[in-house]
């Protein structure tokens, strides 16, 4: 690699982390990746650079980061999942699955697999590894050299 695209690279990284360094002015707004300011667990409110204002949606009512109304505003389902009022999440009974607000129902977390609706989540076998949400099972090893595939394409299309 020479010292031009090392550069390019470089600089790339250093925009992002300046992106990610934004302050955004209301306590409960959160920059994405991109500098734009969302409001966080159980808040909405319209986006708009740092001066975002966002609302509550009270009670133990919660909602995912970065929703911008108030029909964002959901109950947990007492079923599966109980309202955290520290962190304003629905907090699956499973603690290996995480609560998936536009399914509105609990899944698995990363290299985990199964319907927490009826049964645990099941930790992938040694050496496979699972996408969030995987129901029937895990991937083996074939996944990273894909990955690793895909990352090759994309550095040689960087060089080129
Ligand atoms: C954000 O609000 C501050 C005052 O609260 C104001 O001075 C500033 O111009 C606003 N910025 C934008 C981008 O609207
Ligand atoms: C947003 O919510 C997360 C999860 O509860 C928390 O860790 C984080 O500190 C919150 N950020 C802000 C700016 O409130
Ligand atoms: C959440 O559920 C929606 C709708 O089923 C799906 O499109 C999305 O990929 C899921 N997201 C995660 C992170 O599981």
């Amino acid at each position: 690699m020479n010292i031009y695209i090392l550069s390019i690279l470089l600089s790339i990284f250093a925009f992002q982390t300046c992106i990610a360094a934004v302050n955004c002015q209301d306590s409960q707004a959160l920059a994405d990746n991109d500098g734009i300011c969302y409001c966080n667990y159980s808040y909405f409110g319209t986006p708009s650079g740092v001066n975002t204002s966002c609302t509550s949606c009270g009670g133990s009512l919660s909602s995912p980061y970065g929703s911008i109304s108030s029909l964002a505003c959901i109950t947990c389902p007492s079923d599966t999942t109980q309202f955290d009022p520290t962190t304003g999440q629905c907090i699956c009974t499973d603690t290996n699955a995480v609560f998936n607000y536009t399914a509105d129902l609990c899944v698995c977390k990363a290299n985990f697999y199964g319907d927490p609706s009826s049964n645990p989540c099941a930790p992938c076998p040694d050496g496979q590894t699972s996408k969030q949400g995987s129901v029937n099972g895990c991937q083996g090893s074939q996944s990273i050299i894909l990955t690793a595939a895909k990352f090759l394409v994309c550095f040689l299309m960087i060089l080129i």
